[in-house]
């Protein structure tokens, strides 16, 4: 694990973007792991500068989504097709068909599931990006979901709910249920790149890094994985015992 603290939103956004520039630049046939969330909205800022600077391009670029909501249409503004199409792909040279965001039809939801199973596994990523639950949780993998888990359906933690309450009118707004990528998912990919920002993600971060690797601390497997990078601003390290600005494990 690699960790860098920066010093804000602006900081954090812009070092990441550079991370996946560089890759994308190597790789042109990238494929990425994608997040929502406030976290990785900078960092999707500054890929669609640096493709209006025509640093990079997406026409070769596959993307996968790590979860969606179940519950709400795909036009329903707080779907994540929604959130992708507004803040990345609606401004990019991406092919729709290489865009891949898990189903919510709910009629065949299992099928849909295992179909994007068989995908992932298909699609090894170079990169993927996270972010982090206040409870740790990634992607959608609540605590004590199954480290062996592959792409599934989750009942949504009330903590979780509340959390995104903030994108819709009211708490009960917010789907009870969702479709994600599981742990062993998120795991098959090369790289991974995890942001987070602020005082309430720093008892998830400080867990993440130093806790001991269970169910209950989702993100605490990334501690397995070979090559991952954790961007920080000041607020989300502020538990981590961290003397420079980078600390590596
Ligand atoms: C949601 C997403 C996660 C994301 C988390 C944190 O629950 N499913 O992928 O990491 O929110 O979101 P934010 O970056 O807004 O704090």
């Amino acid at each position: 694990m690699r960790i860098y603290k920066y010093k804000n939103y602006d900081e954090v956004s812009k070092v990441s973007a550079a991370i996946v520039i560089r890759e994308m630049i190597k790789n042109p046939n990238i494929i990425l792991g994608l997040a929502t969330g406030t976290s990785p909205i900078g960092l999707y800022k500054n890929l669609i500068k640096a493709y209006n600077e025509y640093l990079i391009s997406f026409k070769d670029v596959k993307t996968f989504n790590l979860d969606e909501y179940i519950g709400i249409p795909n036009d329903h503004p707080e779907s994540y097709s929604s959130f992708m199409h507004r803040h990345l792909f609606n401004h990019i040279d991406i092919k729709e068909q290489n865009i891949h965001i898990p189903s919510n039809e709910i009629e065949h939801i299992e099928n849909l599931a295992e179909e994007y199973n068989k995908k992932l596994f298909g699609n090894q990523r170079d990169v993927q990006i996270l972010g982090i639950g206040a409870n740790a949780h990634i992607g959608f993998n609540e605590p004590g979901s199954e480290m062996s888990n592959q792409t599934f359906i989750i009942k949504l933690s009330e903590e979780t709910r509340m959390s995104n309450a903030r994108f819709f009118d009211s708490v009960d707004e917010v789907p009870t249920h969702a479709v994600t990528m599981g742990i062993k998912n998120i795991m098959f990919s090369k790289q991974i790149i995890l942001l987070a920002f602020g005082k309430e993600k720093a008892d998830a971060v400080y867990k993440m890094v130093y806790g001991k690797i269970t169910e209950d601390i989702p993100a605490s497997i990334l501690q397995l994985h070979p090559d991952v990078t954790i961007i920080l601003d000041e607020e989300a390290a502020s538990k981590l015992d961290m003397k420079s600005d980078f600390l590596e494990f």
